[in-house]
């Protein structure tokens, strides 16, 4: 089946008067039709970019990109006219942010904004526009949907925010929506309730989801399948039971076992220690001005061969839902 999205060999750079950092190197991934695709890693690996690179919301200059492909629908959105952009951003593909207070303007009510996302993209009277939003905030459970439209934003919790941040992306029948960390402001629970709305809405309606986290236990929660970058490369790619039950790249072993686990205390019948330390990846990320040379993380991996600080590993498929890129563990080179 044709993937609705296919990124491929997207390269990005930034300039600035430190010199050229290497943002994306050669990231490629697919998203299918329907489908919960997770972008997992550390801050800076370029989770963020990828996203506005899709949407072309990277400013040029800083930032260029210098190869690769987008498609989507049969069009590189690489090369499509900014006229065209603007019907794919607004029609096809929706976004949202990780703090819906920076999208959502203070001076206006929900109801006034919402009304002028709805009118945006379909041709309807006012009553039909509110009839509709009112049936949109149902949709992501919103209690007293009628009460909400009247408020400002800063009156209403961040997951109640952030509901209405979806219900507005989905106003215009997307087939991809971008969620760039979208619970990571919120609580638990509430984070939960609001990822459970964007599960089922994404499921009844088949729209495919693009759910960037640093956090593998949303990944675990709502994912099909999971992308994990590293210092701008993709590193790993598998479907989320896979991943969890077989991870392969060092990274990713890293990722996993850094989750607190609450079951470890109780093998042994003890209570959890408050002392009980979490693992942590030794070292930083690096710098992508000047990034190590072959595999990037190899500065930070405990199971360097010797090929790793020479010859950039490619992402290899070991069956057909699991990919890695990494000499050690794909055997031939070390
Ligand atoms: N406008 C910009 N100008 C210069 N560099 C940028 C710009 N936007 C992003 N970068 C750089 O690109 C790299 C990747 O940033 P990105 O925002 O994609 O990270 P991220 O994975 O989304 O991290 P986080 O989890 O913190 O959101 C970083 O090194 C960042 O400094
Ligand atoms: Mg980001």
């Amino acid at each position: 089946m044709r993937p609705l999205l296919s990124i491929e060999t997207l390269s990005v750079e930034f300039t600035n008067y430190q010199g050229t950092s290497s943002v994306l190197d050669r990231v490629s991934l697919t998203i299918q039709k329907g489908e919960i695709l997770g972008l997992v890693g550390e801050s800076g690996c370029g989770k963020s970019v990828t996203a506005r690179t899709i949407l072309r919301l990277i400013p040029e200059p800083p930032g260029r990109v210098t190869s690769g492909a987008i498609h989507f629908g049969g069009e590189d959105l690489l090369t499509v006219s900014n006229k065209r952009m603007q019907k794919v951003r607004g029609n096809e593909i929706s976004m949202i942010f990780q703090e819906p207070m920076s999208s959502l303007n203070p001076v206006f009510t929900v109801g006034n904004q919402m009304r002028e996302v709805v009118r945006l993209h379909r041709d309807l009277k006012r009553r039909e526009a509110d009839a509709l939003c009112t049936d949109m905030l149902h949709q992501v459970q919103m209690p007293d949907p009628d009460e909400v439209l009247r408020k400002y934003p800063h009156e209403l919790s961040g997951g109640m925010r952030q509901r209405v941040m979806i219900a507005m992306a989905l106003t215009s029948d997307p087939k991809l929506l971008i969620a760039d960390e979208p619970t990571t402001a919120l609580d638990v629970t509430v984070q939960g309730q609001v990822l459970a709305i964007l599960t089922d809405l994404s499921r009844q309606r088949n729209i495919s989801v693009l759910m960037i986290t640093h956090d593998m236990g949303v990944v675990a929660q709502i994912c099909d399948r999971v992308a994990v970058m590293y210092a701008g490369r993709v590193v790993e790619m598998a479907s989320v039971g896979e991943l969890f039950a077989n991870p392969i790249h060092p990274y990713t072993q890293g990722l996993i076992a850094s989750i607190p686990n609450m079951d470890d205390s109780q093998h042994d019948g003890q209570a959890p220690s408050r002392f009980q330390t979490l693992y942590s990846i030794p070292g930083t990320v690096p710098t992508l001005i000047q990034p190590p040379p072959g595999c990037r993380f190899h500065p930070r991996c405990e199971e360097v061969g010797i090929s790793c600080d020479r010859e950039v590993p490619e992402l290899c498929w070991m069956s057909p839902d699991h990919a890695v890129a990494c000499h050690t563990r794909m055997g031939g080179h070390s």
